[in-house]
């Protein structure tokens, strides 16, 4: 195993922080407090408090309503998929959903310890016919959800909800596998 030196180390560390998501967030924050003065959007999604709390309930909801969505569109796209890489995308599809089950059960888990009411209405869902449109609905899903669970991360952590911001680590994790393989795909779709 290769040793870093100290000064080595020390840059390595500074890097990963420089790209980690919460400082990502609170970067952008305080550099439109300064800038422009304070974003309301962005001031509203980091306030503490009972406020704060309810805000993150609201929030969790939201990610719930897409995750039940993303369970109802890639059961559709697995049994409506046609063509000649039917099966392939057919399995595909299906094997995203039990993924996506488990991040609304941690979710909806969240949203009652936390005393609130977990949704029980998914998103609205594309509903396309041909493989490719499917694909592209599915990516522009993924990203939606990538983007709401960095910022969802960063407002966990400023409510002091930190096993919370760990599990939307994971959640990051899987969400950013989904969204690179349907890259990879669309990458080379004839
Ligand atoms: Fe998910
Ligand atoms: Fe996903």
């Amino acid at each position: 195993m290769r040793r870093l030196s100290k000064p080595h180390l020390l840059t390595t560390i500074s890097r990963a922080a420089q790209t980690h998501p919460l400082r990502t967030a609170l970067r952008s924050r305080s550099s439109r407090d300064t800038r422009e003065g304070a974003d309301s959007t962005f001031e509203m999604e980091l306030t503490v408090g009972s406020d704060g709390k309810k805000q993150l309930i609201d929030g969790l909801n939201e990610d719930l309503r897409a995750e039940f969505q993303a369970v109802i569109m890639y059961r559709l796209y697995a049994s409506m998929v046609q063509g000649p890489y039917r099966q392939e995308l057919r399995t595909f599809f299906a094997n995203e959903i039990p993924e996506e089950l488990m991040h609304a059960q941690i979710l909806a888990d969240k949203v009652a310890a936390l005393g609130g009411t977990p949704a029980s209405t998914p998103a609205p869902v594309t509903v396309v016919s041909e493989a490719k449109a499917m694909l592209e609905a599915a990516l522009k899903a993924e990203i939606e959800t990538l983007e709401r669970y960095v910022k969802r991360r960063a407002q966990a952590e400023a409510m002091g909800e930190h096993g919370l911001a760990a599990q939307l680590d994971t959640l990051i994790a899987d969400e950013s596998n989904h969204r690179d393989e349907l890259r990879q795909m669309l990458a080379r779709w004839p």
